[in-house]
């Protein structure tokens, strides 16, 4: 038992402070101070606990945001969207280039039907004649065109050369550009220079292949029924064309 002495609580002692108070009167300032008791399930939240809620619902907050999209309109609707280039396929605009350079340019391409047998170097070799250097090439088109489309047997002469072989028809895949492709390239590559052929005057040396009946021309043949330039418009090697069209463009726009 807490001697009377003592003016601090005796905590051995129930004593039920309230009580204590409220034996003291409604107004003493002691039952002012004391704190209500609150209803079981409504007693006030912890400060520390708050916090960690408000954390714990930034944290959430700020996931959903940025990982979840829910809140990411300017990421799905962009003004002025482009789509990107695929990879490897960036949009280069390219200007007009001269048309020998792009014919040949073109031309090199179709020389894969050629270099099996005439060689990277337009060579030729065994037994087969060059194109580099061959009057054949940078002569007559209507001659050549024939060479190329219907193919060659017999004896021939090239850059002074006796040659006696058999060279297979090539029309296969080759159109009036192609053809023109590939003719005008062989005829400015490995030191060649003749005129350009374009899709027009090839286009007429297809008809003169379909109207010279089929098979293999020879030097006779040549001499005889193409010994002549394939009609058309001569081209310019200096005109500009338009890379995706190859198509003539109008004077260099100037603005
Ligand atoms: C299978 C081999 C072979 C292929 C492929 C070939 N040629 Fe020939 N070419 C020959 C032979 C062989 C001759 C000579 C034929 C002869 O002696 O009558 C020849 C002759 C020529 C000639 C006339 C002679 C000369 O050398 O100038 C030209 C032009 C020519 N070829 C162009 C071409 C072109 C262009 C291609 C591709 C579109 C081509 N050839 C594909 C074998 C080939």
């Amino acid at each position: 038992m807490a001697t009377p002495s003592s003016n601090r609580p005796d905590l051995d002692d129930s004593i039920n402070v309230h009580e204590a108070h409220a034996s003291l009167g409604d107004d003493s300032v002691a039952v002012g101070r004391e704190k209500s008791i609150r209803e079981n399930g409504m007693e006030p939240v912890g400060l520390w606990m708050m916090l960690a809620c408000a954390g714990v619902l930034l944290a959430g907050g700020a996931v959903l945001g940025k990982g979840g999209g829910m809140f990411a309109y300017d990421e799905l609707v962009q003004e002025d969207y482009m789509r990107a280039p695929a990879p490897g396929g960036e949009e280069v605009i390219l200007p007009p280039a001269p048309a020998g350079q792009m014919f040949a340019k073109e031309g090199a391409k179709i020389y894969g039907k050629c270099i099996g047998c005439h060689g990277a170097d337009g060579g030729g070799g065994n037994g087969i004649p060059p194109l580099a250097g061959s009057e054949w090439v940078t002569g007559n088109t209507d001659q050549l065109s024939q060479i190329i489309l219907n193919g060659l047997k017999g004896p021939i002469s090239v850059a002074g050369v006796e040659y006696n072989n058999n060279m297979p028809a090539m029309r296969d895949g080759l159109g009036p550009k192609e053809l023109a492709y590939i003719m005008t390239y062989i005829r400015n590559e490995w030191g060649n220079s003749a005129s350009i052929v374009t899709p027009e005057m090839a286009s007429a040396a297809l008809a003169i292949a379909d109207t010279g009946g089929n098979g293999q021309v020879d030097v006779a043949k040549l001499k005889a029924s193409h010994d002549k330039m394939l009609p058309g418009e001569p081209l310019d090697p200096e005109t500009l064309l338009d890379p995706e069209t190859l198509e003539p463009v109008d004077a260099p726009a100037s603005e």
